[in-house]
């Protein structure tokens, strides 16, 4: 569809935002769909976001994605937060209301979606987390939201899953997540998890990294579910199909966190087949790439 006086506009702000897929994603869905929409990448400079934002509202933005750096510091500017956002102090998706923009987080969503198209249930499961930074910690709300029976939250440095344990139970008002250090992963009571991996070992180009390289821990996982994706088959996935587990990367998350977006700004559910189709595109991209 030709761009137009009636055409609407979304962008993604961050910084850097060079390498995004998010036009992808979103331009192609506009041209499936034909909706009369662009989706563009928009920098921010570090201590212009509160400009950026009202001026985005100002200029009739349709919605925005929001990338690192600024995805907490974001939550300051909006009009409306969404209780799932709130929790994890973090927002990826502004949608434009009447006075200002509501945020929302499409990521953990967008993980939660991915995990059902793949036949991955979170609800009354027991699963082993790696990591506690900022993404290991919306994942450990997502499972204790969805109503994870246990999460084994594994990391490195004592402090930091100590505290975001705390946390989530606090918030949730039960002991769903349990402190553990990586290096105790033997501690885990015996039996076959769904295993999630948050930290950033293993992203290209350290492709050969793992955060846990014992090949007795793989020995607990009928599932590894891994944030990265990029290389396409990180060495943890790795490590854990030659266990016999089954294995995926991130990229169905990246792309239903956009489908999420899409859906919320264009008021529109976007079918499987069409999500398969936007999927096959990205996948491509990857596997030229790799
Ligand atoms: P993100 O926002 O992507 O989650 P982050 O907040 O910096 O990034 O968190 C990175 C995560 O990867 C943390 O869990 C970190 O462990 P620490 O809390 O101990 O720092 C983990 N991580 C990074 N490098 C690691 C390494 N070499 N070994 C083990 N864990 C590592």
């Amino acid at each position: 569809m030709e761009i137009d006086g009636r055409t609407k506009i979304c962008g993604l702000i961050g910084n850097p935002v060079e390498h995004t897929l998010s036009p992808m994603i979103h331009n192609t869905l506009a041209q499936r769909l034909g909706h009369n929409m662009r989706y563009v990448p928009l920098l921010v400079e570090r201590d212009r976001l509160k400009e950026a934002v009202a001026g985005a509202f100002a200029l009739n933005l349709l919605g925005l994605n929001v990338t690192v750096p600024y995805k907490s510091e974001v939550i300051a500017n909006l009009r409306e937060i969404d209780e799932l956002a709130q929790n994890i102090g973090a927002v990826n998706t502004l949608v434009r209301t009447t006075d200002g923009y509501k945020g929302y987080n499409t990521d953990m969503e967008g993980l939660y979606r991915a995990m059902t198209s793949e036949g991955i249930r979170i609800g009354g499961e027991q699963i082993i987390l790696l990591g506690a930074g900022g993404a290991a910690r919306a994942v450990a709300y997502l499972c204790a939201v969805k109503g994870a029976d246990k999460v084994y939250m594994l990391n490195r440095t004592w402090d930091k899953v100590q505290a975001v344990a705390a946390e989530v139970n606090r918030a949730i008002g039960r002991d769903v997540v349990m402190p553990m250090l990586l290096k105790e992963y033997s501690q885990i009571p015996a039996g076959k998890y769904l295993a999630i991996q948050g930290t950033s070992v293993g992203l290209a180009p350290h492709v050969e990294d793992v955060v846990i390289a014992e090949e007795a821990f793989y020995k607990k996982i009928h599932t590894g579910f891994d944030l990265i994706y990029s290389p396409w088959e990180t060495k943890f996935m790795k490590m854990t199909k030659a266990h016999g587990g089954r294995a995926y990367n991130g990229l169905k998350m990246l792309l239903y966190q956009g489908i999420i977006a899409y859906e919320l700004w264009n008021n529109v559910t976007v079918s499987e087949a069409d999500a398969q189709m936007v999927y096959e595109k990205l996948k491509a991209h990857f596997t030229l790439a790799d």
